[in-house]
């Protein structure tokens, strides 16, 4: 840890790099960054010794091959590349169309995506599209593996409410490393009542997806798989935003609106602005909050989203904002900062409510399971006691159905699950209800060591098999994976 941070490079490096970030970036990264080379992104290597000394990038939104009345057609290609994420050697890396994050797909609730992938890397890999209500043959299963050289189609249907997703290899036993080689990009959807708040858009509206690395001297990314991974999940002490080291990111005194996502193997973060001023958090994995909360800080665990706006109305042009980390320290405790750089006039609104939500009760569920959460002997994760087998159902849930999943950790270690197709609320978090923020539908639960949750969750529109997990990566790729079939219901015996 830190070792690497105090190697100086040459003084001209940071010259250079300085001269390439004012030309290409200039007072607006989000419009100048849309152009991604070949080879990665356009940002020049960021300088060492210090934080804040490379713009943020933001991933190209990728544009569909074509369209129809219904459906938007977009192809990705997996392949291995080289990007400039420190300074000197630039990091091998696994992308989608060869850059980390992945471009962002952009679409309307309603519209079909059609989304063809070709995997020209050398392992079998699978995207799964998180968040996403979706037929079992377009979820991404960990064994349904697109070999290399060939490609796969999967349909979203993409009925649902505006929200933040993201898509990820799911590769069985292999997520954590090829998450780490770079595999994940955001999507998001919009619908027309999320148009009519008048949030923050367009420029305004940046994903931003947060994760630690290891890198080793020559700049390529680590990932040790040691039973002390298996056991705590594997911890980088550089923060990527974007992935930038430590980037800044130059916004005007307006409200800004930020689709943060922990995409970290395991580490957690409680994000917290240096001014002291609130974060307002306006929704969480499953789209909007029915009310905008003000937050001091925002924990966020593996895989868990949170869209908020920080609004710099009241912060003095010039100032700088530090985005924190308070679960970190040392390099790990800074994520990113704002630099207020200009005034404009701001249109845009943070309306007290936002989506109503219809909330369920433990009354309106038929079927309630338990699982629990715990090691073997061997180091193995195991839920109810058994490793993932592809070929065990562990739940069977009725098409239609509203269910009460418990969620016990028998562990030191906290798990963060997470269940494929539905969405869910969290009725009790440690025999408390769930924080503010957290009380809205989600498909993520964090529960502590040696804790417990409760969540409540619908199966609908779709039959057939699919995962659950934790999404500490070394623990999913170490079994700790489960799976349920949602059946039709049985047609009523003829009386
Ligand atoms: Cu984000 Cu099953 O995964
Ligand atoms: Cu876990």
């Amino acid at each position: 840890m830190g070792e690497r941070r105090s190697r100086r490079p040459a003084a001209s490096f940071f010259v250079a790099a300085a001269l390439v970030q004012v030309a290409m970036f200039g007072l607006s990264p989000a419009v100048a960054s849309t152009t991604a080379a070949p080879d990665g992104w356009p940002s020049p290597p960021p300088s060492q010794g210090g934080a804040f000394l490379v713009p943020l990038p933001i991933p190209p939104v990728l544009k569909p091959v074509r369209s129809d009345a219904t459906t938007d057609y977009y192809r990705l290609t997996e392949r291995a590349a080289r990007q400039h994420i420190l300074p000197g050697p630039a990091t091998p890396i696994w992308g989608y169309d060869g850059i980390t994050p992945g471009p962002t797909i952009v679409q309307r609730s309603g519209r079909r995506t059609s989304l063809t992938v070709v995997n020209h890397l050398p392992d079998g890999t699978t995207v799964h599209l998180h968040g996403a209500h979706t037929a079992p043959g377009s979820d991404g299963y960990p064994t349904d593996l697109i070999r290399p050289g060939a490609s796969q189609v999967y349909v979203y249907p993409d009925g649902q409410s505006a929200r933040v997703m993201w898509y990820h290899d799911h590769a069985m036993a292999q997520t954590g490393p090829h998450l780490n080689k770079g595999l994940a990009g955001f999507y998001i959807l919009h619908d027309a009542q999320e148009d009519s708040l008048h949030l923050p858009w367009g420029a305004n509206d940046v994903p931003i997806v947060i994760q630690d690395r290891l890198f080793a001297p020559d700049n390529t990314l680590r990932y040790p798989r040691t039973p002390a991974t298996q056991a705590s999940g594997v911890l980088g002490d550089t923060i990527l935003a974007n992935a930038a080291p430590q980037p800044y990111f130059r916004v005007a005194n307006r409200k800004v609106r930020l689709r943060l996502l922990n995409g970290s193997d395991a580490r957690q973060y409680r994000l917290a602005l240096s001014n002291g001023q609130p974060l307002v958090q306006i929704g969480s994995e499953g789209g909007l909050l029915p009310a905008p909360v003000r937050q001091d800080s925002i924990d966020l665990a593996p895989a868990e989203r949170a869209d908020v706006v920080i609004d710099f109305s009241k912060v003095p042009v010039g100032s700088k904002v530090v985005l924190q980390n308070r679960l970190g320290s040392g390099p790990t405790s800074q994520v990113l900062r704002f630099d207020v750089v200009r005034h404009v006039t701001d249109h845009s609104t943070i309306p007290a409510s936002l989506r109503p939500i219809h909330r369920l009760s433990a009354d309106d569920a038929s079927v309630t399971r338990t699982f629990t959460l715990e090691s073997a002997a061997d180091g193995t994760w195991t839920i109810n006691d058994k490793p993932f087998d592809p070929r065990r159902i562990d739940a069977d849930p009725k098409l239609g159905a509203t269910e009460v999943w418990n969620f016990y950790n028998r562990s030191p270690q906290t798990h963060v699950m997470h269940m494929h197709d539905v969405n869910f609320q969290i009725l009790d978090l440690n025999g408390l209800p769930p924080p503010p923020g957290t009380d809205s539908w989600t498909e993520m639960v964090t529960i502590p060591p040696f804790g417990a949750a409760t969540v409540i969750a619908r199966f609908e529109d779709f039959t057939g098999t699919y995962v659950f997990h934790c999404h500490v990566l070394r623990h999913e790729d170490n079994a700790m994976m489960a799976q349920f079939r949602v059946r039709a219901p049985r047609p009523r015996p003829p009386a």
